[in-house]
């Protein structure tokens, strides 16, 4: 059976409103279908830009089992391929990051440049034809200094979502920064569980003690339900941006992407232990540490808090059914200085007791659900409401890869 069939047989046993049945986190054809129809069908953030300041600076990500280069070339330009050789398809860089002159593969020493072309191949015959064998390039576009990277022959429309940011993430310049601190962890959750656990803070009450010192949490969809003292931090900090014409409402573009400014608690100014600023450079060309800040979805990958001082970018990708990526870079800006303006260690110090937290919540929740005794429940329309909306992306959007898969097969 191939994974369209049995998808679809899944996407009719589901309940709208309620978390998804067993299969859809545990098992193998749900996991082919989330590569084929979401990971290598949407644009998946990888990066910012500025964590590549450099010719010959890369990065790899893996992508499901796809390995993925990011490379700067000499003209500056940020490229992507395939991080698979053309002989016999060895994985070329091995590292996370690094800097070369030259991608040389490990195994036979094929060379090729920085633009992907082949430029040597050791004993190869003289008619052998290397410009038939350069890399086999990624989709790249770098929205705001994020990079993003889609493994489809023909990606799907970015502009909407480079629009809709834009003016919320101009004033941070995310790409006027440099690495402050980059956490990597292996969750051993499918990565929808990651995702849907981001997608609420029905849970934080319990579990965030460090993140509570500044988040203040508003019901998706209609900010102003919030409760009253919420409300008038959220007034004086609205009215206060407003005159400044800072983009502050919350902006979708359909279920895929949802961004809003919203104030932290009176009296922080950022993601810290004691709610002072994490760096005192502040990013950009800011002047008012009082930003709150820009919080951004864009399934299915990513999320991302732009504060006056530093931004924090989360990237999640899917390993195996229940193992997923989650890396974390914060980023502070290009000119502040390490152990003057900022100290690493306490600037990354909420976010990571909060993904240690989070871990342990995705890794029960499907080590419970893994169970026979697991019934798909319902989630709260209310507090869950972003859950509800990120489920319901996704059974389109397989929905979608479903059908265009069978009427390619049919051809
Ligand atoms: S597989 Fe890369 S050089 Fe042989
Ligand atoms: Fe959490």
């Amino acid at each position: 059976m191939t994974w369209t069939t049995r998808i679809r047989e899944l996407l009719s046993a589901r309940r709208t409103g309620f978390s998804l049945p067993q299969d859809f986190y545990c098992g193998q054809s749900a996991f082919e279908a989330d590569l084929a129809g979401i990971f290598e069908a949407q644009w998946i953030f990888a990066a910012n830009a500025a964590e590549l300041p450099e010719p010959g600076d890369f990065l790899t990500l893996d992508i499901g089992r796809t390995s993925v280069l990011l490379v700067r070339d000499a003209d500056n330009l940020v490229r992507g391929f395939f991080n698979t050789c053309r002989h016999r398809g060895s994985r070329i860089c091995l590292a996370e990051t690094g800097t070369t002159a030259r991608l040389t593969c490990p195994y036979h020493r094929w060379v090729y440049g920085l633009d992907g072309t082949l430029e040597r191949a050791p004993d190869m015959p003289g008619d052998f034809d290397g410009a038939e064998f350069g890399l086999r390039p990624v989709h790249v576009e770098i929205v705001c200094g994020l990079v993003y990277v889609c493994l489809a022959d023909e990606p799907p429309d970015i502009e909407a979502v480079r629009a809709t940011v834009t003016p919320y993430l101009a004033p941070h310049q995310p790409e006027r920064t440099k690495v402050a601190a980059v956490s990597t962890m292996i969750e051993n959750a499918n990565w929808k569980l990651v995702i849907e656990n981001n997608r609420e803070c029905y849970h934080c009450e319990g579990s965030h003690p460090e993140l509570l010192v500044s988040l203040l949490d508003f019901p998706v969809g209609d900010v102003k339900k919030a409760d009253e003292a919420k409300l008038r931090i959220l007034d004086a900090a609205q009215a206060r941006w407003g005159q400044r014409g800072i983009a502050y409402t919350t902006a979708e573009v359909g279920r895929a992407f949802r961004c809003v400014r919203l104030p932290f608690k009176g009296g922080v100014r950022s993601m810290t232990l004691d709610g002072e600023l994490g760096s005192k450079k502040l990013l950009g060309d800011l002047t008012d540490p009082d930003m709150g800040s820009v919080r951004m979805f864009f399934a299915p990958n990513n999320w991302h808090h732009f504060l006056s001082d530093h931004i924090i970018h989360f990237r999640v990708t899917p390993l195996a059914p229940d193992k997923t990526m989650v890396r974390t870079t914060w980023m502070v800006h290009e000119d502040a200085i390490e152990g003057w303006d900022y100290d690493p260690v306490r600037l990354r110090e909420v976010w990571d007791k909060t993904n240690i937290q989070d871990r342990m919540l995705a890794e029960n929740n499907h080590s419970g659900l893994s169970s026979k005794g697991y019934r798909p429940g319902p989630y709260s329309p209310t507090v869950e409401a972003g859950v509800v909306n990120f489920i319901e992306w996704y059974a389109q959007a397989l929905e979608r890869a479903a059908s265009s898969a069978a009427s390619e097969a049919a051809r």
